[in-house]
């Protein structure tokens, strides 16, 4: 029999513990051992809870970190801290640790790697990227004979369903987002989706899986959706192409650039076809070619089929521990304003002789040439004007816009996108 304590009762929480319950005949013949859960950490003894959890509950996380009989700890309280600090404690005293928190694993990975390894121990994260989707495993094991040269992901339900309900219904960002929120896929406070800070962190996890090398969210240059418009959105269909919010990591030359942001991309591509508040993470193998995931990115059960999946490894896995990184590479990042692509640029220009002509020279200036001009819709005597770029050095394309956004001829530089070749 295997003692386990659960730090967290919440949506996830319950669900690792009805599925353990529900699963348990299943998972003894697999395992040829029992699981129990002996004791469930909350914050608030008051609240009522699920059945499985009767006569579990706690809120001294002592009761599990000090328990020796306790030989696995499921955290799944989410935040920084204190999840950080039970994390360590519970490594430190040998205990294996599964959890689903990408805020610590993304900033803190590579310590805790290290304190289990210290301490002959697992430390496994499947539910921290892509909810119920197999991921950092098949990173991990099936795709070590491989150089990875790209990953790249849809990796925030809450942002590609407002996306896709603004592409299909064609509301605005906002009631696209009310609609998220009433359907319980954004939180109250949806900052950290809408800004892209939830995506960077989980490409940061996956980035330095992928590469072997210790990426942290910093590395990361993150812009979120809050931008977009219907407009841009439109536009982008007639161009041929979709508005997607992805996360990537793409090596280049021994160095690796790193990005969350909305960009363009062609109606035929994979990562396009993913709607609603689905997930899908795209890699790229040397030896295995083009690998695509894809399923739910989150919800209670979907993160539960994930995490059970982890306690169940952690103890098979008991007397031949895996590193959960390698972090042998030490690679470059890539300045994000040296990177070279098309952009789509959407802008509001007076409607006056030489304004186009204005425009152009001050692109020139900077280098940027233009493979498609468009002038939609017109009012007050300000057109929106619709381009897209060559090739260019993102810097050099930025400084352009800044310039322009200074002069009477070019009252709002509403948005700017990359485009995926
Ligand atoms: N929800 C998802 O779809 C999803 C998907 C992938 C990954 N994750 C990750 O899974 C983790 C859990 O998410 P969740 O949605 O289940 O969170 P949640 O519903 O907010 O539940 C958090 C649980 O932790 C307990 N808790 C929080 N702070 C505590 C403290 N200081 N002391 C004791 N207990 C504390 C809460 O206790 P009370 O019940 O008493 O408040 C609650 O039971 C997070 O790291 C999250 O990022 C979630």
């Amino acid at each position: 029999m295997v003692q386990i304590g659960v730090l967290g009762l919440g949506n996830v929480g319950s669900a690792v513990v009805e599925l353990l319950e529900k699963d348990r005949d299943g998972i003894r013949r697999q395992l040829g051992t029992d699981i129990s859960v002996k004791k469930v950490l909350v914050r608030d003894l008051g609240r009522a809870r699920i059945e499985a959890a009767a006569g579990k509950i706690t809120d001294r996380a002592d009761d599990i970190l000090e328990d020796d009989e306790i030989s696995l700890v499921v955290e799944l309280m989410g935040g920084e801290q204190p999840a950080l600090s039970y994390v360590r404690k519970a490594l430190s005293r040998g205990k294996s640790v599964v959890t689903a928190n990408k805020e610590i694993i993304a900033k803190y990975g590579e310590e805790l790697a290290y304190l289990a390894s210290e301490a002959g121990v697992s430390l496994m994260f499947e539910g921290s990227v892509g909810g119920g989707i197999p991921l950092i495993r098949p990173m991990q094991t099936c795709l070590v004979a491989n150089d990875i040269s790209m990953v790249m992901g849809i990796l925030n339900g809450t942002t590609n369903y407002i996306l896709s309900r603004m592409d299909e219904s064609g509301c605005e960002f906002e009631d696209a987002l009310r609609e998220a929120q009433e359907l319980g896929y954004a939180e109250a406070d949806p900052s950290a989706d809408l800004s892209g800070a939830d995506a960077r962190r989980k490409i940061a996890i996956l980035s330095s899986l992928a590469f072997n090398a210790h990426v942290v969210p910093e590395h990361v240059e993150a812009c979120g959706v809050e931008k977009i418009a219907m407009a841009d959105i439109r536009y982008a269909n007639e161009l041929g192409y979709k508005v997607k919010l992805v996360g990537y990591g793409v090596r280049r030359k021994g160095q690796v650039e790193l990005c969350v942001a909305p960009v363009l991309l062609p109606h035929g591509h994979p990562l396009a076809a993913v709607r609603d508040s689905y997930n899908a993470v795209l890699v790229e193998g040397d030896a295995v070619g083009t690998l695509m995931f894809y399923g739910r990115g989150a919800g209670g059960m979907p993160t539960a089929s994930a995490v059970v999946s982890d306690v169940v490894e952690a103890i098979r896995a008991k007397d031949a521990v895996r590193p959960p990184f390698s972090c042998y590479n030490r690679l470059g990042v890539v300045d994000p304003r040296l990177v070279v692509s098309p952009f789509y640029v959407r802008l509001q220009a007076l409607d006056s002789p030489g304004v186009l002509a204005f425009i152009s020279g001050v692109f020139g200036h900077h280098g940027v040439s233009l493979s498609m001009v468009l002038q939609k819709s017109r009012r007050n005597g300000v057109a929106e004007v619709v381009m897209v770029t060559h090739p260019v050095q993102k810097g050099a394309l930025q400084d352009a816009l800044a310039e322009m956004e200074g002069c009477s001829q070019v009252p709002e530089v509403s948005n700017y996108m990359r485009v995926w070749e």
